[in-house]
């Protein structure tokens, strides 16, 4: 039984990916095809390792992901699987693929101003098949599902895991389950997952009681888990990185700055720029800055305790805040699931965790919306927390920065018809009572009521100038 045992750990070494439980005490390895979202040891996350190559084929690999840039083959098309020789999954494999990825790398001087920064990048995400970061990560999950014969694709969600899980099980012809929480979630993004034909389970309850149960109903053989535990959604979110140095000619930003949730974008992008420096195609990591909402921060208030440069091991737990508040209800997590991953990813490169306010991620999301791009409330944090990076001196004006922006405008337009008619409630719902304070706006543009005729037009016109 014992021989048996480590045969199998044999061949597992040798394989070219294999799924291994981060916990240093532990470090079980496993198959790649095997159905696990945590370690069947030790209870701790898995992560998967590719087998890199050395620097010499690292530059062959660079050169060959900008040649497809030009290819009309849908792996190449997507913005993911035109780095396939990075993830787990044999060459030839049926992919599901909406052609994720491909997302810009804008400038946006306004919100560079209103960070103190003389240049500011934001990569947006948003820009997705269904406009949240959330497709570069589907697509390896719903693929890892179709090869594992599931039946039925799940998550819980705050509204974009879901619009995107059941975008692509639509894709792959999959039965698809969401479990979000009752009234918390944008009409938009529910829109989504209705159209898309899922089964939406409204729980009584917040984010975190759907992760629990999710879990819990992920037992069942038939259903196949798509949240970021699942290791497999953190390879296709890693390619954001890969990506993002492409479109940077390899030139390594100082910082990138990421909103926290349940800290599988901020896992994944760790492990991508980890892979790039691994393989000798950066040779320094961007520092990783995770920004939560005040009211929704329990990595945030685990970081502040911690003495940054003796945190090895990682700590073992992590408080989760309670009762999560925020209006970016994308973000209203307070037990992150991938927190310990997450806070890997900052240590090793030196970055930072913070929060901001309710009234500082409003202001931002505006003003990026004034550099003509937009975004939704959790995306914003980013430009809110660049702000006070700069302010505090953990950015220097000379440094080039990043912000991972998340998820699409639209995705809540009610934030945003709120925010500039003055009528954003600053407590935890956007259906606050009347006389709930409110945030006020430093950039609303309010509509104008015009009469009917060309003079009325052109003074108002006038009047703005
Ligand atoms: C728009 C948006 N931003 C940020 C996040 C947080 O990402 P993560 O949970 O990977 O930390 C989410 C998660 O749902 C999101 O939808």
């Amino acid at each position: 039984m014992m021989d048996r045992e480590n045969n199998r750990a044999a061949q597992r070494a040798s394989e070219a990916a294999v799924q291994r439980c981060i916990e240093p005490a532990c470090g079980a390895l496993y198959g790649i095809r095997e159905r696990l979202y945590v370690c069947a040891r030790c209870n701790g996350p898995l992560e998967i390792e590719c087998r890199l190559g050395t620097s010499e084929d690292a530059a062959q690999l660079s050169k060959k992901w900008e040649v497809r840039l030009a290819s009309p083959d849908a792996r190449d098309r997507s913005g993911v699987w035109r780095y396939r020789e990075l993830l787990p999954f044999e060459e030839g494999v049926p992919i599901v693929t909406l052609a994720e990825g491909n997302t810009p790398v804008y400038d946006a001087p306004l919100s560079a101003q209103y960070c103190g920064l003389p240049a500011l990048r934001l990569k947006h995400q948003g820009c997705n098949p269904t406009g949240s970061f959330k497709d570069a990560g589907m697509t390896a999950a719903v693929t890892q599902a179709v090869l594992l014969g599931a039946r039925t694709v799940a998550c819980a969600s705050t509204g974009n895991t879901a619009a995107s899980l059941a975008a692509y099980a639509a894709r792959a012809g999959l039965q698809c389950a969401v479990l979000v929480p009752t009234g918390q979630i944008t009409a938009a993004k529910l829109a989504q997952s209705i159209d898309y034909g899922a089964v939406i389970c409204e729980i009584e309850g917040n984010f975190d009681d759907c992760m629990r149960l999710i879990q819990e109903v992920s037992d069942d053989p038939s259903i196949y888990m798509a949240n970021s535990i699942n290791p497999f959604r953190i390879e296709g979110q890693k390619t954001v990185a890969f990506e993002l140095m492409q479109q940077c000619q390899w030139r390594v930003p100082d910082h990138i700055v990421v909103p926290g949730g349940n800290m599988g974008n901020s896992s994944a992008l760790g492990k991508g720029f980890g892979e790039l420096r691994g393989l000798g195609l950066i040779q320094r990591l961007p520092k990783i800055s995770i920004v939560q909402a005040e009211g929704a921060a329990p990595l945030a208030r685990l970081f502040a305790g911690l003495d940054a440069r003796r945190a090895v091991p990682l700590p073992d737990s992590l408080v989760p805040v309670e009762n999560p508040q925020t209006l970016a209800t994308a973000i209203k997590i307070g037990s992150p699931v991938s927190w310990k991953k997450a806070l890997r990813a900052v240590l090793e490169s030196s970055g930072q965790v913070l929060t901001v306010s309710e009234q500082e991620i409003a202001d931002a999301k505006a003003m990026v919306g004034r550099d003509g791009i937009g975004c939704e409330p959790a995306s914003a944090t980013t430009v809110a927390g660049i702000r006070k990076l700069t302010a505090t001196g953990h950015i220097r004006r000379e440094e080039s920065v990043v912000a991972i922006l998340t998820g699409h405008m639209l995705k809540d337009p009610d934030y945003v018809n709120q925010y500039h008619r003055g009528t954003l409630p600053l407590g935890s719902t956007t259906h606050g009572p009347a006389t709930a304070p409110r945030i006020a706006g430093a950039f609303r543009n309010v509509p104008k009521q015009v009469a009917a005729t060309k003079s009325a037009i052109l003074e108002c016109l006038q009047r703005q100038e």
